[in-house]
């Protein structure tokens, strides 16, 4: 492409843009979940040890790589080497055809939520309001259905967001929306937590959500939570971060703004897990339930718990539901917007097309490649699609990240170079963690997980649901990504052979 690359107008706006990516729906409800059920505050030891020898280390080498070779993670990798490309093209497609299909259809259902909880729509049995009246929920995944109009309606209202930020680029769109967006998102999670801590039953929530059961420590399965809820968190071995910092100018503090971005993605999770808990924990105080019966994960809890506390709250109950389901919404765009972003860049990079079409058709496309995720079926679907991309995909792009860059490229030649341009400096120790150390973890996390997936297949569902739905969604994305860079090789042959 001729035209110059765009690059953002301050420090402060990427890093906006880098920690509006990593924050998102999985810091409200998936980290505090998370915490609670791997021995409370315990479970900080090795969550803050991830962040330190994988989160961290990852992320100055996604911002450094993306810097360096000023270009999305397609390009990037092939400027390592070519047969790298694809590294570079899987995940892109993974998360633009397969975690983005569904986290907008999530961002969708808070829209409508947001509506709802004005008039605190799903009454008194949350539950069953959310299963069976709002998903229309059917039997199991083999039965699709058609998609249901309401969520279809939330759903094009996310995509058409994405739009308007996207198109207007760099610094007009992604800058200047997290610049809104991450100020408010904080405003609305402080009220929540003030609200949170007001309420009777705050203490005792609080006591379930952080009391250490330091026993938990010698189970591998919290060291695994840990590392995996690091890389979902900060949204690494997405091929997201290469693209935001290939926008970087040349000179750019990379160490100083990954620490700060993962500092902030942590400090957020447990800040927002204040005021979860707290609520959490006035709900069983005035349903007089169990605190297991109260508690649930993710889904369960934005769209079940939530309401139910809500409904239970003496004053201006509604006002705290738009609250709640407008974080949501803005944690949830923010990060969706950076998908897009990575995708559409890869493709203006590749392509040299111009960013309103990208866009324009990407959005397109994927408002009704996410139908499926909006059916009857849709929820069985996410849920199967969403542990194959995770489980699978995120863990060996990481792994490979970290031994392409560490070994083909050469650890010390990125370490140099980010060194250059950056305040704090990195030593060896970052060689070690990126060759070695990393790699080893999330080699080991896979085979835990494959082993685990050998036992039992995952969530309960058939066999033959899992490695059609899970698998094989994971491996057409691969040969998608495939067909890509194998054509991209076609067409320079052709190119070449038109010069001769
Ligand atoms: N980091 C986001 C969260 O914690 O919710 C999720 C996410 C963002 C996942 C971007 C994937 C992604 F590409």
């Amino acid at each position: 492409m001729t035209t110059e690359r765009e690059q953002w107008r301050t420090r402060r706006g990427f890093l906006f843009a880098a920690i509006g990516s990593a924050i998102g729906l999985g810091n409200i409800w998936r980290f505090s979940y998370m915490t609670y059920t791997n021995g409370g505050a315990a479970f900080l030891i090795p969550y803050i040890f991830a962040l330190v020898t994988a989160g961290i280390p990852i992320l100055i080498l996604e911002f450094g790589l993306g810097h360096r070779m000023g270009a999305a993670a397609p390009l990037a990798f092939r400027r390592i080497h070519q047969r790298w490309e694809i590294l570079g093209w899987w995940p892109i497609i993974f998360i633009m055809l397969g975690i983005q299909l569904y986290y907008t259809v999530i961002i969708g259902w808070c829209v409508d939520y947001l509506a709802y909880s004005v008039r605190l729509a799903w009454g008194t049995d949350a539950n069953a309001f959310f299963f069976k009246q709002f998903l229309q929920l059917s039997a199991g995944p083999w039965e699709v259905g058609k998609p249901v109009g309401l969520i279809v309606l939330g759903v094009a209202i996310v995509w058409a967001a994405n739009w308007l930020i996207c198109t207007k680029g760099i610094q007009k769109g992604v800058e200047r929306a997290c610049q809104v967006f991450m100020p408010l998102l904080f405003i609305l999670i402080t009220l929540l937590i003030v609200r949170g801590f007001t309420l009777p039953g705050a203490k005792q929530g609080l006591l379930w959500y952080l009391k250490p059961d330091f026993s938990r420590l010698t189970d591998l399965g919290v060291w695994r939570s840990a590392y995996s809820q690091t890389f979902f968190s900060l949204s690494i071995a997405f091929g997201i971060m290469i693209t935001y910092a290939s926008y970087l100018p040349r000179r750019s503090d990379i160490t100083g703004s990954a620490i700060i971005t993962a500092f902030s993605d942590a400090g957020f999770s447990i800040f927002a897990g204040l005021a979860v808990f707290t609520t959490l924990g006035f709900m069983a105080h005035t349903s007089g339930l169990p605190f297991e019966k109260v508690v649930t994960e993710g889904i369960g809890l934005a769209f079940v718990a939530y309401p139910r506390a809500i409904n239970a709250m003496p004053y201006l109950p509604a006002v705290f539901g738009v609250a709640f389901f407008l974080a949501l919404i803005l944690a949830g765009l923010s990060s969706s917007v950076s998908i897009l972003e990575a995708f559409a860049t890869s493709l203006m990079d590749e392509y040299g097309i111009g960013r309103r079409l990208t866009i324009t058709l990407s959005c397109l496309g994927g408002f009704f490649l996410s139908l499926i995720f909006t059916t009857r079926g849709g929820l069985f679907w996410l849920d199967i699609v969403d542990h194959y991309i995770l489980q699978y995909g995120l863990v060996v792009v990481g792994l490979l990240e970290c031994l392409v860059v560490g070994w083909v490229l050469g650890a010390d030649t990125l370490r140099h170079h980010v060194n250059s341009t950056s305040v704090i400096q990195i030593g060896r120790v970052w060689d070690f963690c990126v060759k070695y150390l990393t790699p080893a973890i999330l080699g080991f996390i896979l085979v835990g997980t494959l082993i685990e997936e050998i036992r039992a297949p995952y969530g309960g569902y058939p066999r033959a649901a899992t490695l059609l739905i899970g698998v094989g969604w994971l491996a057409a994305t691969l040969l998608v990504a495939w067909f890509i860079t194998t054509r991209r090789k076609g067409l320079d042959v052709e190119h070449l052979l038109e010069g001769l």
